[in-house]
């Protein structure tokens, strides 16, 4: 097994020097910083500047074999290590939680709506504060200063913990209306109706309210596991956590599900996936609820092609064939499913998918469609919680 990483140690004090020799000698590849010339010379010489024994034999023979040399060049040191040691004392450390979206994430973060700091040290919090100044008074061009947000500062530990609950309440609030659009389908009422007048109380909010198949990213899953797993680690049934990714995983099952009850059966059947992205104006699939269909659909048999305007192929799953545009993917379909409510693709001309399709079944993952025109096209529209089915499928292969 090679162990050999290339290490920084920053600042060439006493502990610095120590750690520095000693990984050398066990075979890294190590540059130590030291910003202080006289220092530098010694210790590049091979030399401590302090007596401690059995010292400078390390420097010696580190410097020596190759493995071990100082510096005071940041940047230098920087790029060639993977692994860095800071050994500077007076140095805070301030958590700074960012917020930020996929896709928007350049506005949220000159126009946020809170700044979390959290650290022991007041100065070094006041230092971050004032580097966030002009995005605090929204002061800078393109600024919005009737619209500043709230600088909260805390400790670090309630800091990164702001960070967990926030992904995880939102993780949460998508499951939530997740599971009454389920209860819709029961009562025939329309999930979109229902989450819309319930974000029109400002209590609730009408955002992360989205019935569909669920959220995805690198973000929501881990933050969730994250806070369960510490709930779990002190003896505490993470309860609403635990139901959250429980719901979550249940609504991409329930995409599989819907497709089985219509399209019997679901071996040989043909289906078009619209989007692989875990959300729009990304390309980034990590956790994409794409993954979760496709593999389903596929280990039951089902012929499945997908097209998304950035994501061409799923490294897990090579044998998804991807096309180049959503009229292809359409042919010879059996059923359409959005999973990704990409702009371009809530435009779609339905009467050119219905001739182009197989079958007449369109099940909008993200309720994003337009029923009423989905279904002037002579398609079976389906969304998540959107009220009974539309007329019986008929039982013919469409
Ligand atoms: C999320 C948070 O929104 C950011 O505040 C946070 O900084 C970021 O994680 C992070 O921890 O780095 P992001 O993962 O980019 O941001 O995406 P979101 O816009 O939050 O969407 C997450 C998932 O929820 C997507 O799959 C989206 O399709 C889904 N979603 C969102 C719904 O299913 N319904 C909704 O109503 C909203």
């Amino acid at each position: 097994m090679d162990i050999k990483h290339g290490i920084a140690v920053v600042g060439s004090g006493y502990v610095g020097t120590v750690v520095a020799a000693c990984m050398a000698s066990i075979g890294h590849d190590v540059i130590g910083l030291e910003i202080n010339e006289e220092k530098l010379a010694k210790l590049q010489s091979g030399s401590s500047y302090f007596y401690e024994p059995g010292l400078d034999d390390l420097l010696l023979s580190g410097i020596q074999s190759g493995r071990l040399s100082f510096t005071d060049d940041y940047e230098q040191a920087m790029r060639e290590s993977e692994v860095v040691f800071l050994c500077v004392d007076r140095f805070s450390v301030v958590s700074n939680p960012e917020f930020l979206r996929e896709g928007s994430a350049v506005k949220d973060f000159l126009h946020p709506e809170r700044v979390v700091l959290g650290g022991s040290n007041q100065a070094a919090i006041d230092t971050v504060a004032r580097a966030y100044g002009p995005i605090l008074e929204q002061s800078f061009p393109g600024g919005n200063p009737t619209d500043r947000p709230t600088l909260v500062t805390t400790d670090r530990s309630t800091a990164e913990t702001i960070k967990y609950a926030a992904n995880a309440f939102l993780a949460t609030k998508i499951s939530f209306i997740n599971e009454i659009a389920e209860i819709c389908e029961w009562v025939n009422a329309d999930v979109k109706e229902v989450a819309r007048a319930m974000g029109l109380d400002s209590r609730i909010s009408s955002q992360f309210l989205q019935a569909g198949v669920g959220w995805g990213g690198s973000c929501f899953g881990k933050d969730v596991e994250a806070l369960a797993a510490t709930a779990r680690a002190h003896g505490q049934d993470p309860m609403i956590l635990d139901a959250t990714r429980r719901v979550n995983l249940r609504q991409r099952n329930r995409v599989v599900h819907k497709l089985q009850s219509h399209l019997r059966p679901l071996r040989g059947s043909r289906v078009a996936l619209l989007g692989l992205a875990f959300k729009p104006e990304t390309d980034d699939i990590r956790d994409a609820p794409s993954i979760t269909v496709a593999k389903e659909l596929m280990d039951r048999g089902a012929i499945v092609r997908a097209y998304d305007p950035l994501v061409k192929q799923i490294p897990d799953l090579p044998t998804l064939q991807t096309v180049s545009d959503p009229y292809a993917v359409a042919e010879r379909a059996d059923a359409l499913v959005l999973i990704t409510e990409w702009e371009e693709l809530l435009d779609l001309d339905f009467m050119e998918i219905a001739e182009k399709m197989r079958g007449k079944l369109v099940l909008d993952g993200r309720n994003a469609f337009d029923p009423a025109r989905v279904r002037s096209a002579g398609l079976i529209y389906e969304g998540m919680g959107r009220g009974t089915e539309p007329p019986a499928v008929s039982p013919e292969r469409w």
